[in-house]
């Protein structure tokens, strides 16, 4: 069975929306993306919660950043809520990805779960060039984004969160890493504030891993259906069974 490489951007601090969001749409998506403002709203109790209503994998997206110490203990206090990926920026440097891989695998171990795949931040999209010099890195954004990308695959990491444009050329410097895409969107959607954007079939054939898609799905007029066309436009049937790689 094809594996489902959609996971719905939950963006909301509301635990009752985010709850029925995922209830609706768990058939036909891989698994959902729950991010700061969620976290920062509904606390681990709120993961626990929406990981039951939908019975799906959790990307949560934290995007931790700390020195090494701190980072290594908040892996060790959300590896119970068993997220299948989880972010942490890879500006934190070798160590800080070093110390949250390790501290990964030893509180899996301890708990007889599978560690969470590890999944580097290069650069925010929000960043152009006059922003890294404002931060004191002179380097172009696509430099920059390459460099921490070759750090993160030293410090032994999963993936990286990329755009679709950048897809195909970091699978073939680093291939073992999975590319987690956003900035997706329909033949026939809106594109929101996204710059840009691919469709889910183009993304894949770009060589994207995972597709990160949000707005198409949540602020659809029937969410449901949003998530249902999406699937079966890159030839995934719905299942409950069904789970991301
Ligand atoms: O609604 P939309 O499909 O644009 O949501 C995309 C999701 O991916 C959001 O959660 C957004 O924060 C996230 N994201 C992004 N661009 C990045 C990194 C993450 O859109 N470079």
């Amino acid at each position: 069975m094809t594996a489902n490489p959609i996971f719905c951007a939950i963006d909301t601090p509301d635990l009752a929306i985010a709850s029925r969001l995922a209830a609706q749409i768990a058939d036909h998506v891989g698994g959902l993306k729950l991010g700061l403002e969620f976290f920062c709203a509904n606390g681990p109790e709120g993961v626990r919660q929406i990981a039951r209503a939908a019975g799906k994998d959790i990307f949560l997206d934290l995007k931790l950043h700390d020195i090494p110490n701190t980072v290594a203990a908040a892996l060790q206090a959300v590896i119970p809520l068993k997220p299948r990926y989880l972010t942490l920026h890879a500006t934190g440097g070798l160590d800080m990805l070093k110390a949250a891989r390790e501290a990964a695998y030893e509180a899996a171990d301890k708990t007889a779960a599978a560690p969470p795949k590890l999944i580097a931040v290069t650069v925010l999209t929000s960043f152009d060039q006059a922003d890294l010099a404002e931060i004191g890195v002179n380097a172009t954004v696509s430099e920059q984004a390459h460099r921490l990308a070759a750090l993160a695959a030293e410090a032994g990491l999963d993936g990286l969160v990329c755009s679709a444009h950048e897809a195909k050329l970091l699978k073939s410097e680093f291939g073992h890493l999975l590319r987690i895409v956003p900035g997706i969107r329909p033949a026939t959607g809106e594109v929101h504030d996204q710059k840009r954007v691919m469709t889910p079939a183009q993304a894949l054939e770009e060589g994207a891993s995972l597709l990160v898609i949000g707005r198409p799905i949540t602020q659809a007029a029937d969410p449901k259906d949003a998530a249902r066309r999406i699937a079966a436009d890159i030839g995934i049937v719905a299942t409950r069974a069904s789970q991301a790689q």
